[in-house]
C-alpha cells in the first residue's frame, strides 16, 4: 500500500478533499499520514470513524521524504520552500500540488484527467514526479468545452469571469460573510428603496478594511491577482498559459476579463467561442453534451436557467452546467455560452484525488 502523506488539510481545499477521499473510500487504498503546522502533534482527522495517527509537522522532512506520494495544499510559498529540500534529501516520490507554484515547470503536469488522462499515464512512463491541479477558472471552463475541444472545433475563446469569494480561500469567503452582516444589520426594507440604497451605498463608500481590497457586497472588482505588463491580470493570464500546458496540440487562444463577484464557492463564466467551422447552437450543445459525464447541458429557455445555470445551483456539486448557448446574428462561426462550476471540487479537489488515484494504479 503506498504511503500517503497529506499536507495542509485544514484549508477549504483540504476539508473538501478530505470529504471526496472518505466518501469514494480513497483511504482504503494508501497508509495516509496527515502534515500541518499549528496543529502538529494533535489527532489527526478522523477517518472512516476513527482516529489513524498524529498530525506530523509540515516542516519534518524526514518525515515527509519517507511518503511514496505527497499532496500540499499549504500553497506555493510552502511549495517552494519545501519541495527543493525534499529532493536534496532523497525524495522520490510523487509531489501533487494544489498551488501554481510548478504548473509552468517544464519537468511538471498540470493534471486535468477527463482531458489529458493519456498524458499523465504516459508522465508517469517517462518518470515524471511533479504533477499540479489547474487553475479553478481554468479547469472548469475546460471540462464545460471538451466537446468542442475534442472534435478540435474552437478557434479562440474569450471568457469574462464572475467568481466567487471562496477563490480567495476561507478568509473569502467569512470576509464577505462578515462585510455583508455589518452593512445590512440596520435595514429595514419597510423604508424607501431609494432611502434605503443611499444610506447603504454610503456606507460602503465610506467602508475600510475591505478582505477583498474594495467592496464586494453588493459590488464587484474586476481585478483578480498580480497585474501582468500586457494589461491582463496573472488570473487571466492563466487561461491561456495553463490550457495550453493541458491541451497541447488541441490548445487554442484564450483571454479574457477575470472579475470577484459576492458568490460563495462557485465560479460562472460567459463565454464567446469562435468555431473553425460555422455551428448552429443546437449542434454545439450536441456536442458539449458528449464532452464528459459532468457536464450539463442547460437548455436556452428562463426556468431552467434559472434553476440550473446559476453559481448557487451547482455549489457542492460535481456536474459543471453550460447553458445560454447561441448563435451570434452577425457571424456564424461565433457562440455565446454561460457556464458555472463549482471551484472547490472539479476547480480544485477534484483533479488532485484523481492524479493521486491514477498513482496508486500506476505503483500496482
Ligand atoms: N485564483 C482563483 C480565484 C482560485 O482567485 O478565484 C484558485 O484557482
Amino acid at each position: 500500500m503506498l504511503k500517503c502523506g497529506i499536507i495542509g488539510y485544514r484549508g477549504m481545499v483540504g476539508q473538501v478533499l478530505l470529504e471526496r477521499m472518505s466518501q469514494c473510500e480513497d483511504f482504503t487504498h494508501f497508509h495516509t499520514s496527515f502534515f500541518g503546522d499549528g496543529e502538529a502533534g494533535s489527532n489527526a482527522p478522523t477517518i472512516n470513524g476513527k482516529y489513524e495517527s498524529i498530525v506530523i509537522s509540515a516542516q519534518d522532512i524526514d518525515a515527509l521524504c519517507n511518503q511514496d506520494v505527497l499532496i500540499s495544499l499549504k500553497g506555493g510559498e510552502y511549495s517552494h520552500e519545501i519541495y527543493p529540500k525534499l529532493l536534496k534529501n532523497g525524495f522520490s516520490g510523487f509531489w501533487i500540488d494544489a498551488s501554481s507554484a510548478f504548473r509552468m515547470d517544464e519537468d511538471a503536469m498540470v493534471v486535468l484527467d477527463p482531458l489529458n488522462k493519456d498524458q499523465i499515464k504516459s508522465a508517469f512512463e517517462k518518470g515524471v514526479k511533479k504533477f499540479a491541479g489547474g487553475n479553478c477558472t481554468v479547469s472548469l471552463l475546460l471540462l464545460a468545452l471538451q466537446g468542442l475541444i475534442e472534435k478540435e472545433e474552437i478557434e479562440w475563446v474569450h471568457s469574462m469571469s464572475y467568481q466567487a469569494a471562496s477563490g480567495a480561500g476561507a478568509e473569502g469567503i467569512n470576509g464577505l460573510i462578515r462585510e455583508t452582516k455589518k452593512l445590512v444589520e440596520n435595514f429595514d426594507v419597510a423604508n424607501s428603496a431609494l432611502e434605503n440604497e443611499e444610506k447603504l451605498t454610503h456606507l460602503i463608500q465610506d467602508g475600510q478594511d475591505f478582505q477583498f481590497g474594495a467592496p464586494l457586497a453588493f459590488s464587484l472588482i474586476p481585478f483578480i491577482d498580480a497585474p501582468m505588463d500586457d494589461g491582463s491580470t496573472k488570473e487571466e493570464w492563466k487561461a491561456g498559459s495553463e490550457s495550453a500546458r493541458i491541451l497541447k496540440d488541441k490548445a487554442f487562444p484564450i483571454e479574457g476579463l477575470c472579475v470577484r463577484t459576492p458568490s460563495l464557492r462557485a465560479h460562472a463564466q460567459a463565454l464567446t467561442i469562435k468555431t473553425k467551422n460555422p455551428l448552429k447552437a443546437e449542434e454545439v450543445e450536441e456536442l458539449l453534451a458528449k464532452g464528459n459525464e459532468w457536464v450539463k447541458v442547460i437548455p436556452n429557455e428562463v426556468e431552467s436557467t434559472r434553476k440550473y445555470l446559476s453559481p448557487v445551483a451547482v455549489s457542492g456539486k460535481l456536474n459543471v452546467h453550460i447553458g445560454r448557448i447561441k448563435n451570434m446574428a452577425h457571424d456564424p462561426h461565433m457562440i455565446s455560452a454561460f457556464t458555472v462550476g463549482d471551484q472547490l471540487l472539479w476547480g480544485a479537489a477534484e483533479p488532485l484525488r484523481r492524479v493521486l488515484l491514477l498513482v496508486n494504479e500506476f505503483n500496482r
